[in-house]
């Protein structure tokens, strides 16, 4: 009993590293599926306010828009952790096929939303309103080109 106790002890701390690695490796589709969704609502939800700052149904506040822009820009590298080989299906979701069968074209469009929403912080910072406005112009570009290709309607 005790010796089974100290051999369990031992394994759990050599182990450690590789136990949460296979964690990562072995997510359940549905997991995936609901991790991406949730990532892509934050994502929006915080897009949103500057949307409506760039169209003027919210009074522009520069503070306010470094704080969603900045959200924006960190959200925007979580979901695709979201898109293993595996997670096609499991759960309601609108990805399309081409997400696995051209990982490149979706790599792609991944890294121009990054590059969009790192400008976007840039332009929130700036305190120009117009330039603002611009660059939430640039980043539903971003969305809308992926959701084109990559996501049913
Ligand atoms: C690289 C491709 C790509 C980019 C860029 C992208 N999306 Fe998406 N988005 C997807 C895919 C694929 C789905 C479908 C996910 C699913 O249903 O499993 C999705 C789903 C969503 C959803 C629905 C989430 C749900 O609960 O069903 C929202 C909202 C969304 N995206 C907003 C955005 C916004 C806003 C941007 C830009 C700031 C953006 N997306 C950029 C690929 C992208």
């Amino acid at each position: 009993m005790r010796r089974s106790c100290v051999i369990a002890a031992v394994i759990a701390a050599v182990g450690i590293g590789s136990t949460f690695e296979a964690a990562a490796q072995q997510r359940k589709p549905e997991d995936n599926i609901k991790m991406r969704k949730a990532a892509f609502t934050v994502m929006s939800w915080n897009f949103g306010v500057l949307a409506a700052m760039a169209k003027g149904q919210r009074p522009y506040d520069q503070a306010e828009a470094v704080k969603r822009a900045e959200t924006v820009s960190l959200v925007s590298h979580l979901p695709f952790e979201g898109f293993p080989k595996g997670s096609e299906s499991g759960l309601d979701t609108r990805a399309l096929p081409e997400v696995w069968s051209n990982p490149d074209k979706f790599k792609t469009n991944q890294e121009r939303l990054q590059a969009e929403t790192a400008k976007l912080v840039q332009a929130a910072k700036s305190g120009d309103a117009g330039q603002l406005k611009s660059q939430v112009g640039a980043t539903a570009k971003a969305c809308s080109n992926c959701h084109e290709d990559f996501r049913r309607k």
